[in-house]
């Protein structure tokens, strides 16, 4: 049973200590060079975010092939020589007293030939709204040699002291896109009913457990809804996180959307949200009841008094913030030592904005 005092409490995740319960969001901030490579700007924003005494960190999002990049300056994971700086990233965190978790991902159709270098690929071939082009539809073979390159960028994640890795599931990226009946219309056995559409991502599950061992902590950041008509429900991610609790991952962050869902997008706006906090907190209470691992409440999490009350409920176990530690990478230690009960991030994405431009920052002071 959760109280109050948990959300400083130093803790165990799967074997990892941490100081606290509260997590940095994974958080593309477009600062890796042209080759996905760690820069020396990154490796401050992490030494700061870790002196801020958040608990665990995890990082932007980091291809795990060259094909599967959405945006400028995303980290890769993709070759040996982007270990290095991922280990000065790991240590820089180390030394102020947190812990790395590194996110793997690939764009999927939301990449652009640009972007990725390539025509974009995904489990179909249809152009849907969250596409900026048509897609390739992945060959079987394709599919395996992804399924590979998943697993190599865990291992490397390892060997450069990462703590755990996590993988991105949600938000319409090529992991979601299995999942999501919407934009996987195969007929093979990686679509049709939700065992098809989950297998590309117990695949992935399995081969990094292959790789690192079990008890190398492996999170998932699922999206519990895609908040689209046509797309993943709660009553199939919920199907799916039985799936991934019962191979023994660390933990699920749930999140929802994509960035075809309206209003209710993954980094919604104060106003989309209708200055609600915790926005997706429905959907990860639901699974929270239905899974044994640990579970990460994300999106729109802003005030002390929510943060207790989530888990003094029982509704989540860890809480992940992204905008509020762009804003205040010391929120955490400041909250802890009662010298706020809130954050001052209002939601207004103009970091998101910022980190397209080159430029990643809180705008709020500008
Ligand atoms: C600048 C920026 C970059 C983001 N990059 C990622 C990412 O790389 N991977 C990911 O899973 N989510 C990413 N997100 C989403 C956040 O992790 C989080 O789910 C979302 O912002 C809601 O949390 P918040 O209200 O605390 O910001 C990003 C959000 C922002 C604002």
């Amino acid at each position: 049973m959760q109280n109050e005092t948990n959300l400083f409490t130093p803790n165990q995740l799967q074997g990892i200590e941490l100081r606290n319960r509260i997590i940095r969001s994974a958080t593309w901030e477009g600062m890796a060079d042209a080759e996905g490579q760690v820069t020396g700007r990154l490796v401050e924003i992490y030494r700061q975010l870790a002196e801020g005494g958040v608990g665990l960190i995890i990082s932007g999002l980091a291809n795990v092939v060259p094909e599967g990049n959405a945006f400028p300056g995303c980290l890769g994971l993709f070759k040996d020589q982007q270990v290095e700086g991922i280990r000065q990233l790991a240590e820089a965190v180390h030394d102020a007293g947190g812990k790395l978790c590194l996110q793997l991902g690939h764009g999927g159709g939301q990449c652009s030939s640009k972007s990725a270098g390539t025509q974009p690929v995904a489990p179909s071939a249809i152009k849907v709204e969250q596409y900026p082009e048509e897609p390739r539809q992945l060959s079987q073979d394709e599919i395996g040699e992804t399924v590979v390159a998943y697993a190599a960028a865990a291992k490397r994640a390892r060997q450069a002291g990462c703590d755990a890795v996590q993988l991105h599931a949600a938000h319409g990226y090529l992991i979601n896109e299995f999942l999501s009946p919407h934009t996987n219309q195969r007929t093979d056995q990686y679509g049709g009913d939700i065992d098809g559409r989950s297998r590309f991502l117990l695949e992935i599950v399995s081969a990094i457990q292959e790789a690192v061992g079990k008890n190398f902590p492996l999170l998932v950041k699922l999206n519990g809804s895609d908040n689209l008509e046509a797309g993943l429900q709660i009553d199939e991610s919920s199907v799916v996180a039985k799936k991934l609790d019962a191979a023994g991952v660390a933990a699920l962050e749930i999140s929802g959307g994509t960035p075809a869902s309206g209003d209710q997008v993954p980094v919604r706006r104060a106003h989309e949200s209708g200055d609600e906090m915790a926005y997706n907190v429905v959907l990860s209470r639901t699974i929270r009841q239905q899974v044994r691992c640990p579970v990460i409440a994300v999106g729109g999490i802003r005030s002390l008094h929510v943060m207790t009350g989530l888990l003094r409920t029982g509704q989540a176990d860890y809480i992940s913030l992204s905008r509020p530690l762009v804003r205040e990478p010391d929120l955490v230690n400041k909250l802890q030592n009662k010298q706020s009960e809130k954050a001052t991030c209002i939601s207004c994405n103009g970091c998101l904005k910022a980190a397209l431009k080159g430029n990643f920052r809180c705008i709020l002071d500008d």
